[in-house]
C-alpha cells in the first residue's frame, strides 16, 4: 500500500510517498523562506500563490523518486488544518482533484497529528502511552498520547506559541526571517547571564505556558540598550535560555505527574539543538526517555502527513469525504 502525502498549511510545500512495507520512499520539500524574507514574515497571499506554482512539479518529482507509478498509489492524504486557509485550499484542491482523476480515496489530516507522529518516521519511537511536546510556529501543546486517535491535551500556550516568541524576538533583534533558527545561531555567541529574562507561569498549577510576557520583557531590554553584535548575541542567548527552561520545566512536571516513561518532541522548535540537549539531560535525571525526529521531520513536511494518512487509511478512520479545510481545526475534534 502506498500513500501520497501533501502538506501546504503554511510556507512549505511538502510532498511524500510512504509505503506500508518499505517506509518513506520520497520526501520533497520546497520552502518559501526566500519569498517571505523581505517582508520579515509569512505573507499568506504570496504563500498560497507559491504553493500553486510548486505543488504539481513536486508531486511529479516525488512520484519519480519513489519509483511508484501513480496507478499504484492507494490514497492521498493532505493537511486539512489548522493553517492558513488559502494555503490549505491549494493542497486540498489538488488532493481532491487527483483523487477524482485516479479514483482513489482522499484523507484529510490534522497538521498537529502529523507532527505528533513524525517520530514514527524514525527507527526508534516509543510505545503508547507517551507524552508529546508540540512546539511549532502556531502551537505549543503538551499532549498525552494514549493510543492513535486518543489524545489528552494537558497544557497549551495561553498566548503566543514558542515558535512565535522566537520569531518575534528575532525580528526585534533585527534578525532575518525565519527568526527561530537564526536567533538560535546568533545565541551561540552570547555570553552567559549578561541578561536574565523571566520564566512566566512556572509556579502556576497545571501545564499551560505563556510566552508573551517574556517577549515583552525582551522588547523592554532591547529599547534600553544600544544594539551591537555582542549585545544582540547576549540577548538572544538569554532569551533562548529562558524559553528552553520554560519548555523543559513544564514538560518535566507533566511527565512526572502522569507517571509516563517516554517523551517525544515535535514541531519546528524541536529542531532547536539546545532544547534537544537540555530536554535529554533533564529527562535522564528523572529516569525518563526522550525521542525526537530528525531536524528535517521537526519542521513541516509531507512525510508525516503521508504516514498519518496510512495509519488512518488502514484503521478506516477517515474523517470527511468532501473537499474540506478547517483553518482552526482543534485536535479535540478528531
Ligand atoms: O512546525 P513548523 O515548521 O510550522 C508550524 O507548524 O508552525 O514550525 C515553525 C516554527 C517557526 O516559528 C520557526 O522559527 C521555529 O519553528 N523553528 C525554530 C528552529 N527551527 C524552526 N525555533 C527555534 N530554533 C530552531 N532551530
Ligand atoms: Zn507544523
Amino acid at each position: 500500500m502506498h500513500i501520497l502525502g501533501i502538506e501546504t498549511s503554511c510556507d512549505e510545500t511538502g510532498i511524500a510517498v510512504y509505503s506500508e512495507k518499505k517506509g518513506l520512499l520520497s520526501n520533497k520539500l520546497y520552502s518559501q523562506t526566500k519569498l517571505h524574507k523581505k517582508y520579515g514574515g509569512v505573507v499568506p497571499e504570496l504563500a498560497s500563490r507559491d504553493h500553486i506554482k510548486k505543488i504539481i512539479p513536486l508531486i511529479k518529482e516525488a512520484l519519480i523518486e519513489s519509483k511508484i507509478l501513480k496507478k499504484n498509489i492507494n490514497a492521498i492524504a493532505y493537511t486539512a488544518g489548522p493553517g492558513l486557509i488559502n494555503s490549505l485550499l491549494v493542497g486540498a484542491t489538488i488532493a481532491h482533484s487527483l483523487s477524482f482523476a485516479w479514483k482513489i480515496p482522499v484523507i484529510p489530516i490534522h497538521h498537529l497529528e502529523g507532527h505528533l507522529f513524525s517520530i514514527m518516521l524514525e527507527k526508534k519511537f516509543p510505545k503508547y502511552p507517551f507524552i508529546s511536546l508540540i512546539a511549532s510556529g502556531g502551537h505549543t501543546k503538551l499532549i498525552k498520547v494514549m493510543n492513535f486517535n486518543k489524545y489528552e491535551i494537558l497544557g497549551r500556550s495561553i498566548d503566543d506559541s514558542a515558535g512565535e516568541a522566537f520569531d518575534k524576538v528575532a525580528k526585534l533583534l533585527g534578525l532575518e526571517y525565519p527568526g527561530g533558527p537564526n536567533l538560535s545561531l546568533v545565541a551561540r555567541n552570547g555570553e552567559f547571564k549578561k541578561f536574565i529574562f523571566p520564566r512566566p507561569m512556572l509556579n502556576h498549577p497545571g501545564f499551560n505556558f505563556s510566552f508573551s510576557g517574556l517577549k515583552s520583557s525582551v522588547a523592554r531590554i532591547i529599547h534600553k540598550n544600544t544594539l551591537n553584535k555582542q549585545t544582540i548575541a547576549n540577548i538572544a542567548h538569554a532569551f533562548e535560555h529562558a524559553i528552553i527552561d520554560i519548555l523543559t520545566i513544564k514538560t518535566k512536571k507533566a511527565i512526572q505527574k502522569m507517571g509516563i516513561k517516554n517523551l517525544t518532541l515535535c514541531g519546528g522548535v524541536s529542531a532547536n539543538k539546545s532544547l534537544r540537549k537540555k530536554m535529554k539531560k533533564e529527562m535522564k535525571k528523572i529516569g525518563k526517555k526522550v525521542f525526537y525526529p530528525k531536524i528535517k521531520f521537526c519542521t513541516d513536511n509531507g512525510a508525516m502527513i503521508a504516514l498519518v494518512g496510512l495509519i488512518r487509511f488502514k484503521k478506516k478512520l477517515i474523517k470527511k469525504k468532501f473537499l474540506t479545510v478547517n483553518p482552526n481545526w482543534s485536535l479535540k475534534e478528531l
